[in-house]
């Protein structure tokens, strides 16, 4: 039998090894950490939304290769709008190491426990257009100014209606669509748009004959097309047996597509029924498509080459010790601190401007129209 004193000494030096084995492991850790700093050989942690949507795709490859050209390692991953396979792949990005984190969340809720591991990890979080809510794991925020977008939609609608300049008295008819709930940007591309349309609104000089004005009445779960067709549908079919109508705010081409079906299918696109306004957001191929041919009316484009060299700007700085470049400290408030953010410029694009400003700027090639 060993005497106590043994046992004891075997133990003080268990932990002796124990404890100089995790100084190591530590140090060693964060040693590696410090040796890849400066971008070679770091490993940046990519999740985006869905591929549904060709502006992801764009967004996810203009990143990887602007991440590339600086050195680092990539690991791009798409949750395709189910909320926990996101939590699960960011999860698995910090379980194998990566040392920055760039996040287009699904669910802006749904993050916060996740992120807290990437928080003690010391690993930086980059929300990528769409602000992460609750987290106070949330360092940088890269994005548009998602008001003025709203504003740009609706400045349309007032302004083609010929109500911005008195032109017309009105009144028009026009019906509202928000998107997705989950997502932080509706609502402030919704609150741009209400105060533009409200004081005509007020003045009876646009109406909202299905009275659904409200943003919890007027949203489009992960701004699904099918989901907005079938509101719209609902929509002509209870207020519109008489009337037409002359406009519709939508915050986004793939809900405007719906939405135009739904037109189509109730004989809009007539002269005599014509399409009414419809906006849309994002560019994409399909909608610049129906907005040449007499469709669509007007997209806003956020160029997302643009936004993957801020996100890439961030990541660097953050990676190497480096401030990233902000320029805006007071909008987005996350409910656990306001996010640094750097706001880029949205633009409305119609037929008259779709040449220059997408086509020219390469953004999209003119064979794909
Ligand atoms: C938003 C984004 C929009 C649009 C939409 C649907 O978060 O800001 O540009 O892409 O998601 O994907």
């Amino acid at each position: 039998m060993r005497s106590t004193r043994t046992v004891a000494l075997t133990i003080a030096t268990a932990v002796a090894v124990a404890l100089t084995l995790t100084a190591c492991g530590q140090s060693g850790e964060g040693g590696s950490k410090e040796e890849k700093k400066g971008g070679e050989g770091s490993t940046v942690g990519i999740a985006m939304p869905t591929k549904s949507s060709e502006r992801w795709i764009a967004d996810g490859n203009n990143m990887v290769a602007q991440f590339k050209k600086l050195g680092y390692k990539t690991d791009l991953q798409y949750g395709e709008d189910d909320v926990d396979q996101q939590v699960s792949q960011v999860e698995n990005m910090i379980t194998k190491g990566v040392d920055v984190l760039v996040v287009a969340s699904i669910d802006g809720r749904a993050l916060s426990d996740v992120l807290r591991q990437a928080g003690e990890q010391g690993i930086k979080v980059i929300a990528y257009d769409r602000l992460i809510l609750g987290s106070p794991d949330v360092d940088y925020y890269a994005s548009f100014d998602n008001e003025k977008v709203g504003e740009l939609q609706a400045g349309y609608i007032v302004d083609k209606l010929g109500l911005k300049d008195g032109k017309e008295e009105g009144p028009f008819n026009v019906e509202l669509f928000a998107g997705s709930p989950d997502d932080n940007n509706t609502g402030y591309f919704f609150e741009g748009a209400w105060k533009t349309l409200k004081p005509y609104i007020d003045k009876k000089q646009i109406v909202v004959r299905s009275k659904q004005t409200k943003l919890d009445q007027v949203t489009t779960l992960r701004w699904d097309g099918g989901t907005a067709q079938k509101r719209m549908d609902d929509l002509l079919t209870s207020a519109y047996s008489s009337e037409q109508v002359d406009a519709v705010l939508s915050p986004y081409d793939g809900i405007s597509i719906g939405v135009l079906s739904a037109l189509k299918s109730d004989g809009y696109g007539t002269k005599a029924k014509p399409y009414p306004v419809v906006t849309g957001q994002d560019a994409e191929v399909a909608s610049v498509k129906s907005i040449i041919a007499g469709q669509q009316t007007q997209t806003v484009y956020k160029d997302t080459r643009a936004l993957a060299k801020q996100a890439v700007q961030m990541a660097d700085a953050v990676l190497n010790d480096r401030k990233p470049e902000v320029n805006d400290t007071k909008t987005y408030d996350n409910e656990k601190k306001v996010v640094p953010s750097f706001l880029l410029d949205p633009v409305s694009v119609d037929k008259s401007n779709y040449r220059s400003m997408l086509v020219d700027s390469g953004y999209i090639k003119a064979s794909d129209l």
